[in-house]
């Protein structure tokens, strides 16, 4: 099926979205070229690669990109692809080289994607060949920058700059890295990764539904507590056990932690309060905090709590937990999620201990949580195969979003992160202002 834009503007009302929107792989194509090809893009943390020569690669939409540190300390970010015939460079995750060399013909690049080396060059006298046209070169994505260690790259040359684009939603971005008693964070161990047979949009819109935990995972929640139950007060499996029963929170508790939307489809939920507030606090862990901020600066920052935080459309985190999420499209009804954890640095063990304990548990692909709502998606894509209705309906607490210039907010069980995402989903897809 073909689409034109002026079908693309008939598919996102404020309060509706059209089945197609997650099941056409037209509009898959589409967005993979207009969201995904002009949205910044997470691409890494500056601490996966931490020595020149050390990359990681990854796809944005479906194009193939390597993050590189080069000699010279600064990180890149290229296209993962030959400038001879265009064979895709480094096929690893991630790894160690000290340039990157075809495995085709045996053309070799610098670092920092610069074309080196091309074997048995005779053949290239008088053809107007030139090997220093930087059109050979491995290409750079037009734009790249980092905020605090987290690097994002736009294929548009003409994206606003990053923190910008960002917007108050940074903040979290910020509450995340002042977290550490040094201002800083590192990855920790590995990824969690898993496919999703969804759409990509879906796992997004789940961030902020607050409608949903106390229905989805009611389950585990009731199990969770009934293991507390057995638990000796001092028992080591407290901290454990107190990570998920929040999942079974009320609407009314939902509805008080609130969200807050932001322009280019950015949006949190919570604030003054989220379900990770409850959670206790290492006396380590503030003894070096408030050795660090002092006692204000540190109620501040440990006070700001959110559960998730979307950057649309590639990024979500959670600053209280230290852990990160990332949406990798495959096609119109499959995705991949990666679960990153995060080490404050200067802060005690335990920190991570618990970062990585909650991914476990919460995030995995044999998580406790996790696989509840991956069984909701699944159950939409399927369902959205029937054509019994065309619509998605998204009117909750529409008409009543305070506006407050560069925010926008509402109560936290209401839809303004679906209206949030597809304004900025019409924004990329047909120019409309965002
Ligand atoms: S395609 Fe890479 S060297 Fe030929
Ligand atoms: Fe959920």
């Amino acid at each position: 099926m073909t689409c034109t834009d002026e079908d693309i503007d008939g598919l996102v009302t404020p309060t509706k979205i059209h089945r197609r929107v997650y099941t056409d792989a037209a509009i898959f194509d589409l967005e993979m070229q207009r969201i995904w090809g002009k949205a910044w893009i997470f691409i890494g943390h500056e601490s996966q690669v931490p020595d020149p020569g050390d990359y990681t690669t990854l796809t944005i939409g479906r194009a193939p990109i390597v993050m590189v540190r080069d000699k010279q300390h600064e990180i890149h970010v290229l296209h993962n692809r030959c400038g001879h015939k265009g064979a895709k460079l480094v096929d690893k995750p991630c790894g160690k080289v000290g340039g990157f060399r075809c495995c085709y013909h045996g053309w070799t690049y610098r670092l920092d994607g610069k074309l080196l080396g091309v074997p048995h060059m005779a053949g290239y006298e008088d053809t107007g060949f030139d090997k220093d046209d930087p059109q050979y070169s491995m290409q750079k994505l037009a734009r790249y920058e980092s905020h605090r260690g987290f690097v994002f790259a736009s294929m548009d040359p003409s994206a606003p700059d990053l923190r910008t684009w960002l917007g108050g939603a940074g903040d979290v971005l910020d509450n995340l890295c002042d977290r550490s008693p040094e201002g800083e964070v590192e990855v920790a161990g590995g990824v969690l990764r898993y496919e999703h047979e969804c759409n990509w949009k879906m796992f997004l819109e789940n961030l902020n539904d607050t409608m949903h935990p106390m229905i989805v995972h009611r389950s585990v929640v009731d199990a969770a507590n009934d293991y507390i139950k057995t638990l000796p007060e001092d028992s080591p499996h407290r901290d454990e056990a107190e990570i998920i029963p929040p999942f079974g929170a009320s609407y009314e508790n939902f509805e008080a932690t609130g969200i807050t939307g932001f322009r280019y489809g950015h949006h949190y939920d919570g604030g003054k309060s989220s379900i990770h507030s409850n959670y206790s606090v290492d006396p380590d862990y503030e003894a070096v905090m408030l050795e660090a901020y002092g006692a204000e600066r540190t109620r501040e920052i440990l006070t700001f709590n959110t559960h998730n935080t979307l950057y649309y459309p590639s990024l979500t985190i959670k600053s209280a937990i230290q852990n990160i999420r990332i949406v990798r499209p495959i096609a119109v009804d499959r995705c991949v999620v990666e679960t990153w954890s995060f080490r404050l640095k200067g802060a005690p063990d335990s920190m991570l201990q618990r970062t990585i304990l909650y991914s476990r548990l919460i995030n995995s692909n044999g998580s406790m949580v996790g696989p509840d709502d991956l069984t909701a998606y699944f159950r939409m894509q399927q369902g959205l195969e029937s054509r019994a209705s065309e619509w998605v309906e998204m009117h909750r607490n529409y008409g009543s979003d305070e506006d407050h210039g560069d925010r926008w907010t509402n109560k936290g069980t209401s839809d303004l992160d679906m209206r949030s995402q597809y304004g900025a989903w019409r924004h990329y897809m047909i120019g409309e202002a965002v």
